[in-house]
Order: structure tokens, then C-alpha cells, then sequence
């Protein structure tokens, strides 16, 4: 018989890396190309089929990005089931700010929240300064997926949330 299960997901990862992007792409099929911001965070969910008889609700919290938010993280990657941690393929500080994430995850966090390791902007590749290797070893080291995504062409959008939810394990 058809079951539902609720999963807390929450996206961390440096301003302008693309995380509402993501979510924008992921929940209605959109891109802005002039997004704003995120002040605090956004909240959205979004059903995803884990098999043909049981779907998780995703509760998305989408941080913001931005230093002046950064105490209010833990709030929101506490007790999640699943991180997404974001980084820009053209921006290599973000891809230490996204190490930095999963350090922190890794140390605070008491329940065991499965990370996925985002590569995001690939339409941009003729500006990639992270290597895809790169992004892939780092993920392969701290056991978390690994993707690369482009919010504006939708590129591995969907399939990152799947993927991360069918990997979490069933309560
Ligand atoms: P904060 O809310 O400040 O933490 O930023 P954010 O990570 O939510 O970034 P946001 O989604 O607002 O995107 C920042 C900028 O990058 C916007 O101008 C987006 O249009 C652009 N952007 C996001 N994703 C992509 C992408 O895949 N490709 C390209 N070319 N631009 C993108
Ligand atoms: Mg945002």
C-alpha cells in the first residue's frame, strides 16, 4: 500500500552559487537569470517517487548564502535527512566554502544527514576553473554523492533530489 515519508532537506553553500536557482528549477521549472538574494532562507517541498508505491516529501530549506546569515545555518541542517552542498564550477572559492560545509556538517552534526556534493553552473564551462575530477574525488573522500548541475539548462536538477532521497535510509 502506498506510503509517504517526510525528509528535511536543506541546500548550504556560498552567495551566488545557485542554490535558489536550483530549487527554482526543481520546483516549478524556472530560471531567473536576476535572482535575488536569499535573505534568511525560503521554504518549499516537493514530492519525489522513491518506487512505484512510496514518495518522499521533501521539506526544502534554501539558506542564504551571504556571511551575515551564516549563524542561522545550523538551524536549518539540524536533524536533516539529506544536504545539499553547493558550489560554483566557475567560482574555486566556493568549492572550499562547500569543504567547509561538509566539515561542519560532519562535525556537528549527531544524526547521520546524507550529503550530495554540487557542482552547479556547467553551461558555463568554457569559465570552469573545478575540475569535474576534482569535485568527484572530494565527494568520493567525505562519502557523498556527487553531481554536477546547470539550474539554468536543468541539467541533473531532478535527479540529484531522487537520487539523494532513494539513498536515505528508510524509516
Ligand atoms: P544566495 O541566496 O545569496 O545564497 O545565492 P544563491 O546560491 O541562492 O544563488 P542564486 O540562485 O540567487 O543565483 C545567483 C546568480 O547565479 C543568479 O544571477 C542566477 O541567475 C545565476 N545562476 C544560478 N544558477 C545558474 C546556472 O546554472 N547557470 C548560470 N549561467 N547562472 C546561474
Ligand atoms: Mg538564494
Amino acid at each position: 500500500r502506498p506510503t509517504r515519508v517526510q525528509y528535511k532537506f536543506v541546500l548550504l553553500g556560498e552567495s551566488a552559487v545557485g542554490k535558489s536557482s536550483i530549487v527554482t528549477r526543481l520546483t516549478r521549472n524556472e530560471f531567473n537569470q536576476y535572482n535575488e538574494s536569499t535573505i534568511g532562507a525560503a521554504f518549499v517541498t516537493k514530492d519525489v517517487a522513491l518506487d512505484d508505491s512510496s514518495t518522499a516529501v521533501l521539506r526544502i530549506w534554501d539558506t542564504a548564502g551571504q556571511e551575515r546569515y551564516k549563524s542561522l545555518a545550523p538551524m536549518y541542517y539540524r536533524n536533516a535527512e539529506g544536504a545539499v552542498v553547493v558550489y560554483d564550477i566557475t567560482q574555486e572559492e566556493s568549492f572550499n566554502k562547500a569543504k567547509a560545509w561538509i566539515g561542519e556538517l560532519q562535525r556537528q552534526n549527531e544524526t547521520r544527514t546524507m550529503i550530495a556534493l554540487v557542482g552547479n553552473k556547467t553551461d558555463l564551462a568554457d569559465k570552469r576553473t573545478v575540475s569535474y575530477e576534482e569535485g568527484a574525488r572530494y565527494a568520493g573522500e567525505v562519502n557523498a554523492l556527487f553531481f554536477e548541475t546547470s539550474a539554468q539548462s536543468g541539467q541533473n536538477v531532478s535527479e540529484l533530489f531522487e537520487q539523494l532521497a532513494k539513498k536515505i535510509p528508510r524509516p
